[in-house]
């Protein structure tokens, strides 16, 4: 998408189509009688994400004026704002506009307005439809040109690169994490690491089943026994070119690429959906990206364990005893527990790469969902101060997330009397208790688990987004390393 920075003249924008914010109670002044009728007749009221399109409004060179509803003005914050731009982009997409403007006013134009306006758009004009074949589906139209109507400051155009580098690095993501499970495979996901590494001049190192044999890896590896598919363990590197901190940065991603729960076998229903069990590693091979793109002082690793979780002949089976690469063994009481088994290993190979911080994201438990369903992630730490960067960084992308318990109690629940540990801790705290499986690898580096199993993936379309993966939580993953304390 190209992108354009105008001044605040909106009258004057030429694109197929102008978006200007309505507000509850304090209509436009510059719109003209006939849609002061709209008004009294009730059907523009300005309240949040009301749509009205209007053709030929007369003082406007645009075709079309898209009046956004915007709702009160003092509660009008950013992340309305996004949800108003990709519901507008959306609309306009669907139309067959090719060329939009969208004005942001005196008041709410600043650097992290544009941002996040560039960067909703670019994510709500993405489709989950790359496998349809009809010519005419909704992935085939296209915005090409997006004009901000604004006065320009210090930092706008610099705001609307990034705003674009981290929308394009989450559609990147959900390209991947859409692709289905015959096509994705752990293969298949680290040559897509590898071919973003490459292009965004990063370095991209594949550890495969015999290296990860030799060295230790029993946890990861029992997972992968099952699965005629091979495993990886995928690390991407970004170095600072003038480094502002000595912290390594580990971002680690669950990428199961199929769960089936193995011998402890899913439900038929609805297994299909286990094809985003990668989409942890998704969002960190999009960050990675956008990382490289924005180059923060800090040094970044990408971490992404990558199985197949299948029943086959060699599978492992509950009952198995596998040694970890930390050395501590664990008893397998339901292979379908896999997501911590491989990230288990993941961790400790970041802490032996030298990270200081680590934050890993995971499609982990079905605990998740129902304690906070698919509005918020969930979020446990052995840091607080960690916490508190990472809450920062969430609040200025735009994806919620939610601090849940994790400690001692919960670790109890994983004791086991033949190994270090079981790999489950019963149904009661599920999430918590997942949680402190992998705080045991982590032991006392800072570190941030986010559950992102309610959160991936969106099952409906919505107004302001596709169905399908939501990337989440890259925006968080790219702030936190962009912002880095
Ligand atoms: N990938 C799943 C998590 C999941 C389950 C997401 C259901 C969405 C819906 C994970 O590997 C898993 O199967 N977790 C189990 C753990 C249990 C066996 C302790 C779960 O949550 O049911
Ligand atoms: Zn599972
Ligand atoms: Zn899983």
């Amino acid at each position: 998408m190209k992108l354009k920075l105008a001044g605040p003249a909106t009258a004057e924008s030429t694109s197929d189509a102008l978006v200007l914010l309505e507000f509850e109670g304090s209509p436009r002044p510059d719109l003209g009688a006939s849609v002061s009728a709209l008004r009294e007749s009730g059907e523009i009221t300005g309240k949040t994400l009301e749509l009205t399109l209007l053709h030929n409004v007369v003082g406007f060179k645009a075709s079309r004026v898209l009046l956004a509803g915007a709702g009160k003005l003092e509660k009008f914050d950013i992340a309305t704002l996004r949800k108003i731009a990709a519901a507008a982009a959306r609309l306009l997409k669907g139309k067959g506009v090719k060329t939009a403007a969208i004005a942001l006013e005196s008041g709410y134009d600043s650097p992290d307005h544009l941002a996040a306006t560039v960067e909703a758009v670019i994510e709500a004009c993405w489709e989950a439809d790359a496998l349809k074949t009809k010519a005419d589906k909704d992935g085939s139209k296209v915005i090409e040109e997006l004009t901000v109507c604004a006065a320009s400051v210090a930092g706008s155009e610099a705001a609307m690169a990034a705003g674009k580098t981290i929308g394009e690095a989450a559609n990147l993501a959900r390209d991947i994490a859409v692709e289905p499970p015959n096509k994705l495979t752990p293969m298949a996901l680290a040559a897509r690491a590898q071919a973003m590494a490459k292009a965004n001049g990063l370095t991209c190192e594949v550890l495969d089943q015999d290296r990860m044999r030799q060295l230790g890896m029993g946890a990861l590896l029992g997972v992968a026994q099952g699965s005629a598919e091979p495993p990886a363990l995928i690390v991407i590197e970004y170095k600072p070119a003038n480094p502002t901190s000595n912290d390594v940065l580990a971002l680690v991603g669950k990428g199961v690429t199929f769960d089936t729960g193995g011998i402890s076998i899913k439900p038929s229903d609805s297994m299909e959906k286990m094809k985003y069990d990668m989409c942890g590693a998704a969002a960190v091979i999009g960050a990675m990206q956008a990382i490289a793109q924005l180059k923060p002082g800090v040094t970044v690793l990408g971490i992404v364990p990558t199985v197949e979780n299948m029943p086959g002949s060699k599978a492992q089976r509950p009952g198995d005893i596998v040694t970890s690469l930390s050395g501590k063994t664990i008893e397998v009481i339901n292979t379908d527990a896999e997501g911590r088994l491989i990230l288990a290993d993941a961790i400790t190979y970041a802490k032996q790469l030298g990270c200081t911080h680590m934050v890993d994201a995971a499609t982990l438990t079905g605990a998740i969902v129902v304690a906070l369903g698919h509005f918020q992630s969930g979020c446990f730490t052995n840091n607080d101060a960690l916490l508190a960067q990472w809450m920062s960084a969430a609040k200025s992308s735009g994806e919620k997330m939610w601090h849940l318990p994790v400690d001692e109690d919960y670790a109890e629940l994983l004791k086991n009397p033949y190994a270090d540990l079981s790999n489950i801790g019963g149904r009661a705290g599920g999430a918590s208790s997942a949680a402190a499986f992998i705080q045991e690898f982590v032991g006392d580096t800072p570190w941030i688990h986010v559950d992102i199993a309610g959160t991936a993936w969106h099952d409906e379309k919505k107004p302001y987004a596709a169905m399908g993966p939501t990337a989440v939580p890259l925006g968080t993953f790219v702030k936190l390393a962009a912002n880095w304390k």
